[in-house]
């Protein structure tokens, strides 16, 4: 995989049929009524319900993700944002039914990072730099990932341990498991590598924060955007800052789930051990 961290307003995914499109939002501390207002708006009733029993910054970003991918999958499919239906897997990925397009989230303080593929099963992490305890860490690693790591000076410590760890996370979610599986991921040196059928990719969002996508199967290119939240709020500040997504994987409608079905690889929910969210009334 490689990363372009192309800033062109539009047409930013040229040539993407084979490509993953992340897309990395900044949050700020709080946003405002309007704000949030306007996120929400694309929102489905129990998202909504879900938002407003979070405390203040989760809440923020919360409606930021479902924004998120609202917009970017809608686009992609030519659909309305707030129509955008999918399933969650038994531990909690969510899956598109009719797997036209597959695609992940994470948050943390400041951030909300999404992305994309209509080739691959992805998932993506993304954790702040300081401030991740050292002994979970040391729990989480592998010991010849851990004594990599400490043949570095210790100021650059910190950044190695975030970057290895938002490498396992990402693929972990990419398979649809858990934190219970983290530790088992095993992260070679550099910014990208491969584990276990997967391929992983360092994300350079930002100096604060560490981020990795990865993708099953097959070598895909990564663009990476970065952007504002004001550019989720209208339809117009979506194609303002994105372009139109609608051609950006040659996009097919989506068809009927069929459990083992898909053409692409892995991702299929089990039956019974998901559920679609209800569209919510646009208001
Ligand atoms: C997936 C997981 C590692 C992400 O944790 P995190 O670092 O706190 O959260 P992130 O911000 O990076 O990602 C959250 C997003 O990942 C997605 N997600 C949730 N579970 C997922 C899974 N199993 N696989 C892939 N993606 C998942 C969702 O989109 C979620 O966003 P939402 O909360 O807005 O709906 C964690 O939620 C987990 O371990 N889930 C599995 C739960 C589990 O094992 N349950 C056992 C039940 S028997």
């Amino acid at each position: 995989m490689r990363t372009d961290r192309t800033r062109r307003p539009a047409r930013w995914y040229a040539h993407s049929r084979d490509r993953v499109l992340m897309i990395a939002v900044r949050v700020p501390d709080s946003l405002d009524h309007d704000q949030v207002r306007a996120l929400s708006r694309l929102m489905v009733d129990d998202e909504f319900e879900r938002m407003r029993r979070m405390p203040k910054p989760a809440a923020d970003r919360f409606a930021v993700g479902r924004a998120l991918i609202r917009r970017a999958v809608g686009s992609a499919l030519r659909v309305p944002p707030s129509t955008v239906a999918w399933q969650l897997g038994p531990l909690g990925k969510p899956m598109l039914a009719g797997g036209a397009i597959h695609f992940t989230l994470s948050h943390c303080e400041g951030w909300v990072v999404s992305g994309m593929s209509n080739r691959a099963s992805l998932g993506v992490d993304v954790e702040p730099i300081r401030g991740l305890p050292e002994a979970v860490m040391r729990r989480a690693l592998l010991a010849d990932e851990l004594s990599r790591i400490e043949q570095h000076e210790e100021s650059e410590r910190e950044a190695l341990f975030a970057r290895t760890w938002v490498v396992k996370e990402a693929c972990v979610k990419a398979l649809g498991e858990g934190l219970a599986r983290v530790r088992g991921v095993h992260v070679t040196e550099g910014s990208r590598g491969r584990w276990n059928g997967l391929r992983w990719e360092i994300l350079q969002i930002s100096d604060d924060v560490a981020a990795a996508v990865a993708t099953k199967g097959a070598e895909l290119r990564t663009a990476l955007r970065v952007a504002d939240v004001p550019a989720l709020e209208t339809d117009e500040a979506w194609t303002a800052a994105f372009g139109d997504l609608e051609g950006a994987f040659q996009a097919r409608p989506s068809r009927p789930q069929r459990a083992g079905a898909d053409d692409t690889e892995g991702d299929d929910p089990r039956p019974g051990a998901s559920r679609v969210h209800p569209v919510r009334r646009i208001r």
